[in-house]
């Protein structure tokens, strides 16, 4: 009898992520949380996990440098940290190939108009919006179909737990479909497949999930544990059933937060403002940012002076998931860098520096190793 990795996770008391990452490393070919393990392989899990219980990950593990007795209080409890912290909302990242209707499916969502704004029809730039649902926030980000932006979609399978891949249902899987599908693989999270533009006379989902199925996506109307939503992004329809699928998972992932945890947060796009200078959209995995903060990002550092929700209105702090457009950092910083909290703008200023130093030693040694190569080979 095949189980399901989530309810294995479940039985076990383990966020489902974390429990995908450990059958990776046993070398278990899985996919997600939504995956089948076979009998021997949940028994052999069972007897790990009782011989040695798994120290729940990341926020956990992070937790370390601040103090031990909450460690200590919470394994006596019998209760992994992770399991105490707060839920967060889950970070949605809507890929696809170019014009299959994401920002249209955002734009359903949010009910706004983004796509009709859009230079030549397309998306350029990832951007982050939040949308409450039922009382539930959800984090979405809507990233570029067309093929010159692989970088951002690297990016923004990075930061996210579930990708919708979007995927127009006449003109069926594209290059852009499969590059995106390998970005969420490889960054293991949840997929789930919007089916757009069923108002086509030409729509065929059957034969989207037969190509997406070769892929590994099998439907669960075929058995499998992928879940395909129908919709039609022009026309509004079948927007609630893809929102429900996005709840459902994200109840499954079980995702949590500690808004008191060290910051975590990341980059995942930057510009230059005119009359704001150096801005960074960053969204926040753990810990809170706040107006006033000290940080680093990467090369660059700053006191944040100002802080912006997805509409643009100020607001002074952001917790687990959230995003937010920073103000007052010295530089534009690379999409993709890490920020991080220190105690002051000397601290800040210190480490950003030796972060400099240390990006540029590794140019020169690069460039060096290369010189040297060169000269062995023309000698
Ligand atoms: P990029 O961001 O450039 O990759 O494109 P995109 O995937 O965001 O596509 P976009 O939302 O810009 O839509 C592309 C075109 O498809 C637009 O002309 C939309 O009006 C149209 N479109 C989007 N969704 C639907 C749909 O459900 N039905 C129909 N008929 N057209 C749609
Ligand atoms: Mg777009």
């Amino acid at each position: 009898m095949k189980i399901r990795v989530y309810q294995l996770a479940k039985e076990l008391g383990v966020p489902s992520k974390q429990l995908v990452e450990e059958l990776k490393k046993l070398g278990v070919d899985i996919v997600s949380y939504q995956s089948t393990v076979d009998e021997e392989t949940a028994d052999l899990l069972r007897e790990l996990l009782k011989a040695e219980p798994l120290q729940v990950a990341e926020s956990g593990k992070e937790s370390k440098v601040e103090s031990t007795e909450e460690e200590t209080v919470t394994a006596e409890a019998g209760k992994s940290e992770k399991e105490l912290a707060p839920k967060r909302p889950p970070v949605v990242t809507v890929m696809g190939h170019v014009d299959h209707g994401k920002t249209t499916l955002l734009d359903a969502i949010r009910r706004t108009r983004v796509a009709e704004r859009e230079v030549g029809g397309i998306t350029q730039s990832i951007g982050a919006s939040v949308v409450n649902y039922k009382g539930q926030k959800i984090v979405f980000i809507d990233t570029p179909g067309h093929e010159a932006f692989t970088e951002m979609r690297a990016r923004g399978a990075m930061v996210t737990d579930i990708v919708v891949l979007v995927v127009a249902a006449d003109e069926g899987v594209m290059p852009q479909t499969i590059e995106a599908l390998n970005h969420a693989k490889a960054a293991g999270v949840a997929i789930i497949v919007a089916l757009n533009k069923m108002d086509r006379p030409g729509a065929n989902p059957d034969r989207v999930m037969n190509q997406l199925a070769a892929m590994g996506l099998i439907p669960e109307s075929w058995g499998g544990d992928t879940i395909y939503v129908p919709v039609s992004a022009i026309k509004g329809e079948g927007i609630e059933d893809l929102l429900e699928a996005i709840i459902l998972i994200a109840d499954l992932l079980d995702l949590r937060g500690d808004p008191e945890a060290p910051l975590k947060a990341y980059v995942i796009e930057s510009r230059l403002d005119k009359g704001k200078g150096p801005l960074a959209t960053v969204v926040v995995r753990e810990g809170t940012l706040r107006v006033g903060d000290f940080v680093v990002v990467g090369t660059t550092y700053g006191k944040i002076r100002a802080m912006f929700d997805d509409k643009g209105d100020p607001i002074s702090s952001a917790g687990p998931s959230m995003p937010a457009e920073i103000m007052g950092i010295q530089d534009v910083p690379e999409a993709g860098t890490l920020v991080q909290r220190v105690d002051s703008l000397e601290e800040a200023e210190r480490i950003a520096k030796s972060n400099s130093d240390l990006q540029r030693d590794k140019q020169q040694k690069t460039r060096k190793e290369f010189s040297l190569e060169e000269i062995l080979s023309s000698s």
